[in-house]
């Protein structure tokens, strides 16, 4: 075996939690711009303009298979009712029936209002709580708080929604599937009570999703009396668990990146150099390694013709490290003229999250800090990637 590649993981997806999968994904643009993995039986997207293409060609790739809209081991089950309705997992009328008061809602936020926010929900994260979690308990509570919940339901609602990701994962187990169900189940009854409830506090993110939603409604006539729809409760419920793995993930590899590079600690004590290194993160080690597309019809792209039913796996962190995309890609650095980024995705299914989850990270790190960790103790003790076939989220030991 080569010596260069003896420690490459065994395939992309391994690569997710590989302890360093970025010389892998090197040598995979040197490769054809799709190029078919046997074992994963996929075709695999690496260079930046490949997965730009496979993202835009909404037309003939979908993001579930035709067949199978709602994974079959969560079909007719609370989970499935939910995923079935998120606008990440659909193409057709559900799309834009919710995304453009999604979309409104996040790009109105008061992001100091959110650091601030978050600031507070994390001096209620109990010290003794393992790092680990503290990953999820910022992001996730800071989400359920701008929705509305009131400051006691918080710890309960991460509860759920960490059940409730399970779902999403074809790693979990039956008894996983089952916890995911009754707590998708609980979930959309607490959103019910709570859309239903007295006039959704002002500025809140409920209220901007409320009130893009009415908008539409009167514009379509729809408004008068009608209860809030399954739909748009799942879309609610969807708001958090987009929030959940992505956003743990993005705290927890710009930690990593200040345990890995002490250099980058002095800039960690400004609000300003926070950002850079959560945005410098969120390029270099992003915590939303890929994503797949399924062909509904036959196109040719990149030159490679693809069939109905074919999957692609579009590998977002080797897109970002393609020199054609972002110049010295291996280098972390705080300052780039023009970082470009795919870890958010890209055309009609881009995150609409990314200015709000820039912000999470960013207050999280800030917080994580001022508990003044000893940050060599933990490069020396190490850590792990949690087991996922997408998401980079470190597992400190
Ligand atoms: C670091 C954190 C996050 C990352 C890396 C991330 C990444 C992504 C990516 C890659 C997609 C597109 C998936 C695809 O096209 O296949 C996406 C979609 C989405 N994200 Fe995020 N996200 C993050 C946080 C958030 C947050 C905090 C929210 C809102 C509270 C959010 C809301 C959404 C929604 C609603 C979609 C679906 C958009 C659509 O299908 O039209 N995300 N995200």
């Amino acid at each position: 075996m080569n010596p260069a590649t003896h420690d490459f993981p065994a395939d992309p997806v391994a690569a997710v939690t590989h302890a360093d999968p970025y010389p892998y994904y090197a040598a995979l643009r040197e490769g054809p711009p799709l190029a078919w993995n046997d074992t994963l039986r996929l075709w695999v997207a690496s260079r930046a303009d490949v997965v730009e293409q496979v993202l835009q060609a909404h037309a003939a790739l979908r993001v579930r298979p035709a067949a199978e809209p709602v994974p079959r081991a969560i079909v007719g089950s609370a989970a499935g009712e939910v995923f079935g309705h998120l606008v990440r997992m659909n193409d057709g009328a559900a799309h834009p029936a919710h995304r453009p008061a999604l979309q409104r809602a996040l790009a109105g936020l008061d992001l100091n209002a959110v650091r601030e926010a978050a600031l507070l929900v994390a001096q209620r994260v109990p010290a003794q709580q393992a790092l680990s979690d503290t990953l999820f308990s910022v992001p996730v509570q800071t989400v359920a708080h701008l929705l509305g919940f009131a400051d006691d339901a918080l710890p309960q609602v991460e509860r759920w929604m960490r059940d409730f990701v399970a779902c999403l994962s074809p790693l979990s187990t039956a008894e996983q599937l089952q916890q995911a169900s009754a707590a998708a189940g609980a979930l959309m009854t607490r959103f019910e009570v709570l859309v239903a409830g007295a006039t959704p506090r002002h500025g809140t993110l409920l209220a901007g999703v409320m009130d893009g939603t009415m908008a539409g409604a009167l514009a379509d006539g729809s408004a008068e009396g009608a209860a809030p729809s399954r739909s748009l409760l799942a879309n609610l419920v969807g708001l958090l668990s987009q929030t959940c793995d992505a956003s743990a993930g993005l705290l927890g590899n710009s930690l990593v990146a200040l345990v890995r590079e002490p250099a980058l600690r002095a800039a960690a004590r400004t609000r300003d150099g926070l950002q850079a290194v959560v945005e410098e993160t969120a390029r270099h080690d992003p915590p939303v390694h890929n994503t797949r597309r399924f062909v509904a019809q036959p196109v040719t792209l990149a030159g490679t013709p693809l069939a109905a039913g074919d999957a692609v796996l579009v590998l977002l962190a080797s897109a970002n490290r393609d020199a054609s995309f972002n110049p010295d890609p291996d280098r972390f650095m705080r300052v780039r003229a023009r970082r470009r980024m795919l870890g958010f995705g890209h055309g009609m299914h881009a995150c609409p999250g990314q200015a709000l989850a820039c912000t999470l990270a960013a207050a999280g790190l800030e917080a994580l800090l001022r508990r003044a960790p000893d940050l060599d103790a933990l490069r020396r003790r190490g850590w792990l990637y949690r087991p996922s076939v997408n998401t980079r989220i470190p597992l400190f030991h």
